[in-house]
């Protein structure tokens, strides 16, 4: 596994002129009032589709994957006063473990069950550094400059796509220029300070990771209706996970003004990278 540096913003931390916020419903309702949300992936309302954040359904590659994710991811951030955001927070885990360090921990996520378990998560744990945004992170006004870090984490960014009822219209040259992902990281990079840094992890595109996702959402009693071989797979529950190869990352980031240069493929282990770019 490739060594990941440390983030060093002891230097080139911009200023953060954030009002911290209690009543996370108020900010929530007030930012979203005028934008034009609708909440199109209800996939992590269904209980089956939330089995897969409970480590107890996950096969051994993906557990793997998520426990290298979370030790690099503390190595180098935790106890660090930083801006983080955290597109698709889910139940807000991660909120949990580096906001106390944190100058602010904003999670941003489009399910109302989920955001609603961030927020209670985050309230019980006396967290007053910390907002959860409901909606879609690609809708979502952002500052310039507001954040350190973004992260995407868990495959997360596999999940971003248009609802389309005809699969066959997730074919390679939408897979290449996915208009969601390249809306929703677009928005987050732009938020991101000079030096900042997003990170995306992510499934690679390899036969045992396809083997991986369907045992894994078998189990967690989904249905899945993709044929073998597909560069995705999705499930009758709505649940959709894209994977990835290098040149199909570097297309959708291409489409964001990010170049090959500011992209680093981490190896987390065998079925998955956690993409690192750095905004320059
Ligand atoms: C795989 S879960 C990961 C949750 C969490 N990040 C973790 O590491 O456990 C993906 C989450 O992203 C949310 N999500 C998917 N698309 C989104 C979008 N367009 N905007 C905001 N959240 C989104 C889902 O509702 C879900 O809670």
């Amino acid at each position: 596994m490739s060594t990941i540096d440390t983030l060093d913003q002891s230097s080139d931390t911009l200023p953060f002129n954030h009002t911290l916020m209690n009543d996370v419903a108020i900010q929530d309702r007030d930012r979203l009032k005028n934008l034009p949300h609708k909440n199109e992936l209800g996939e992590y309302e269904s209980k089956s589709v939330q089995r897969t954040l409970d480590n107890s359904y996950v096969p051994e590659s993906i557990l793997e994957a998520r426990l290298v994710q979370d030790r690099i991811i503390r190595e180098r951030f935790e106890g660090k006063a930083l801006r983080i955001a955290d597109i698709g927070c889910g139940d807000g885990y991660h909120g949990e473990v580096f906001a106390p360090d944190c100058v602010s921990y904003h999670g941003f996520e489009i399910s109302s069950e989920m955001a609603e378990k961030t927020r209670q998560r985050w309230q019980e744990s006396g967290l007053n550094n910390t907002e959860v945004t409901h909606g879609d992170a690609s809708k979502i006004e952002l500052k310039p400059n507001s954040y350190d870090v973004a992260w995407s984490l868990y495959f997360t960014s596999g999940n971003f796509r248009e609802e389309f009822d005809d699969i066959s219209k997730y074919n390679d040259a939408y897979l290449d220029q996915n208009p969601a992902f390249i809306g929703i990281v677009s928005n987050f990079y732009r938020a991101l300070r000079f030096g900042g840094r997003l990170f995306l992890t992510v499934y690679k595109d390899r036969p045992e990771t396809e083997e991986a996702q369907r045992t894994f959402y078998k189990k967690t009693g989904q249905t899945v209706v993709t044929p073998k071989g597909s560069r995705f797979v999705a499930t009758k529950e709505n649940f959709w996970s894209v994977r990835w190869t290098e040149e199909s990352m570097l297309s959708n980031l291409a489409a964001c003004g990010i170049q090959p240069e500011q992209v680093k493929f981490n190896d987390l282990n065998d079925i998955s990278w956690l993409v690192e770019v750095t905004k320059v």
